[in-house]
């Protein structure tokens, strides 16, 4: 009998050379790279460039892309409750149908969808508030291109690049659900189109979107930082979770937490709850550690990643497509990594149902 793993967990299912999630050491890499480097001197599109080309290219940049008619009229038949994760899902679907996509897919057509997306979500943000959508202005790099078609204002340049710090962060992890599916659906010899919506489609689940509004909700909870004590005890004592704390992988400080707290920490429009969190964050380690000290829980990258997002101005509607943005870099790099030694991922699974029987005829 060959062992069955539920959830693949422990399962080695691709080779990579793109992420490495190092757990037991707080470490992420891209390429070989630390992440908290990447942050520091580096920007999303030469990120994005390193992961789909291997090459560390400083001044690669990405521009936000037009969007095309029939995506714009999908975009403006949806109803404005529609969720943001669904808005671009259907905008990356529409897209594929009106792009050529030619097997196998390359670094271009990975640029192409990067590109894509952000205007369509600055558009469906726009259009269910009754405004018309932005052009991009192809002056502008993808995430200064972002806020701009989305606010209808130029963000300062200390906004646009704390948001593109968060881009870094969000571009890559490894074999994730989301990856993971885009890389299924490739495997297939599909286009790179129905991979990234596939991927956005796997990402939408609440076990792996992300708890970033979770976070700016649990900050509304305490209150103030004098409360903070008593409420992170309370909490933990009714059996809840903190949010924002532990992870499947790290064990040690999520480096991605480590490079945004700073981000956040120097952004000029800064919540005005960061200080509040900041003091959260010092008595839930403290506590947390207190309480278990043989099983460390850690801050992890939604913390601060609500801070980025919310100092930007986001509405916390907008956290997970935002992330989904952010991690196109990844899957595409995934889909391009997957087809150059491209083999069809087909698990089998193990038969648990009735032995031949007949038909009650
Ligand atoms: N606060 C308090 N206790 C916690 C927390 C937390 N944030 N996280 C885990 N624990 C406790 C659990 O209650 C459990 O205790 P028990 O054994 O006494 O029942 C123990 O630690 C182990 O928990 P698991 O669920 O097995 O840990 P796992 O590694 O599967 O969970 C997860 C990881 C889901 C992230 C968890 O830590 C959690 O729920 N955190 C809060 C939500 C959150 O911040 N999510 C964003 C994660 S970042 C990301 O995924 C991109």
């Amino acid at each position: 009998m060959r062992p069955y793993s539920p959830g693949l967990e422990g399962v080695i299912a691709a080779e990579t050379a793109l992420g490495f999630v190092d757990g037991a050491n707080g470490r992420l890499l891209y390429r070989g790279y630390p992440i908290g480097q990447l942050v520091e001197h580096g920007t999303y599109s030469a990120v994005a460039e390193l992961l789909w080309t291997g090459e560390w290219r400083p001044d690669a940049r990405l521009t936000t892309a037009p969007i095309p008619g029939p995506v714009m009229t999908a975009l403006r038949a949806l109803p404005p409750t529609a969720k943001p994760m669904d808005a671009l899902r259907t905008a990356v679907s529409v897209w594929g149908a009106t792009q050529v996509l030619e097997w196998p897919p390359t670094p271009e057509q990975a640029r192409a969808v990067t590109s894509f997306s952000p205007s369509a979500l600055a558009a469906f943000a726009r259009l269910r508030r009754g405004l018309e959508p932005i052009e991009p202005d192809p002056a502008l790099d993808l995430v200064t291109g972002f806020l701009t078609q989305l606010n209808g204002e130029r963000p300062d340049p200390a906004t646009a690049r704390a948001l593109d710090a968060y881009f870094i962060v969000g571009a890559e992890h490894g074999l994730n659900a989301s990856t993971f599916t885009a890389r299924v659906i490739i495997s297939t010899r599909s286009d790179i189109a129905s991979a990234v919506s596939g991927a956005i489609g796997a990402m939408k689940g609440p076990l792996h979107g992300g708890a970033p509004s979770e976070v700016v909700e649990q900050l509304h909870r305490v209150g103030t930082p004098e409360h903070a004590e008593q409420w992170v005890r309370e909490a933990l004592d009714r059996g809840e979770r903190l949010m924002g704390f532990g992870h499947r992988v790290y064990r040690a400080y999520d480096p991605r937490a480590a490079a945004l707290r700073k981000v956040a920490e120097s952004m000029e429009h800064k919540p005005d709850w960061l200080d509040l969190a900041i003091k959260v964050e010092d008595v839930a380690l403290r506590v947390l550690a207190e309480r278990h000290p043989e099983r460390p829980l850690k801050t992890n990258v939604e913390y601060y990643a609500a801070a980025v997002l919310q100092g930007v101005g986001l509405t916390p509607d907008l956290f997970p497509a935002t992330f989904a943005l952010a991690r196109h870099a990844g899957w595409t790099a995934h889909v391009l990594e997957q087809v150059a030694a491209n083999k069809l991922i087909r698990p089998d699974a193990r038969y648990v149902g009735p032995a031949e029987r007949d038909l009650p005829v």
